[in-house]
């Protein structure tokens, strides 16, 4: 790669606007359910969902959670966890807050390995979504932007840890 940046995919207002919707639609849905916990995927989500958490107009708790990721570059690898939420999350709505669904190994991981806590729900919600590149089915409840089989950057995301604070989502070759 080189230092040039990275061409841009969604602009930082198309981000905003739809970061907004979302919230408003999640903030509808979960209306009756009292609170709702959000539990980011780190690192890729940390601005994402500060952005959305904070356009909520529901009650709302902040969990993290991380999982193994694709190693320093775009290859795709085996989803361990790495940290454990620390809240207890038994008899309480979770909404689990992706930055990117690819594969969708994590996500389906991540439900199981909640589902074990015994929420009283669980819903998903990521940014963005590589459709054609599923591999196995998992139910997302909430969808910022589907995009192609491409490497983005920005907006929290990374390629070797390079341009998570684009304030944009843009598109890299990867190397490996
Ligand atoms: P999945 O298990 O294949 O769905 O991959 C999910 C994870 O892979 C995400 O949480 C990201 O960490 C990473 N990932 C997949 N595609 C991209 C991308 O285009 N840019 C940055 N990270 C990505």
């Amino acid at each position: 790669m080189t230092d040039a940046l990275p061409p841009e995919l969604i602009s930082e207002s198309d981000i905003r606007k739809r970061v907004s919707e979302l919230a408003a639609q999640i903030s509808s849905d979960y209306a009756d359910a009292g609170e709702v916990v959000l539990i980011g995927v780190l690192k890729g989500s940390f601005i994402f969902l500060a952005d959305l958490s904070r356009n909520l107009t529901i009650p709302r708790t902040i969990e993290f959670i991380a999982v193994s990721s694709y190693g320093a570059g775009s290859k795709s690898g085996a989803v361990r966890l790495v940290m454990d939420v620390r809240g207890n999350i038994e008899g309480r709505h979770v909404l689990i807050v992706e930055d990117i669904v690819d594969t969708g190994h994590t996500l389906n991981y991540l439900i199981g390995m909640l589902e074990s806590h015994n929420p009283a729900s669980i819903r998903t919600c990521t940014l963005l979504h590589k459709a054609e590149r599923a591999e196995v089915e998992v139910t997302i409840d909430y969808v910022g932007f589907n995009i192609g089989d491409e490497w983005v950057v920005g907006y929290g995301l990374d390629y070797a840890e390079q341009n998570r604070t684009l304030p944009y989502i843009g598109n890299v070759q990867p190397v490996d």
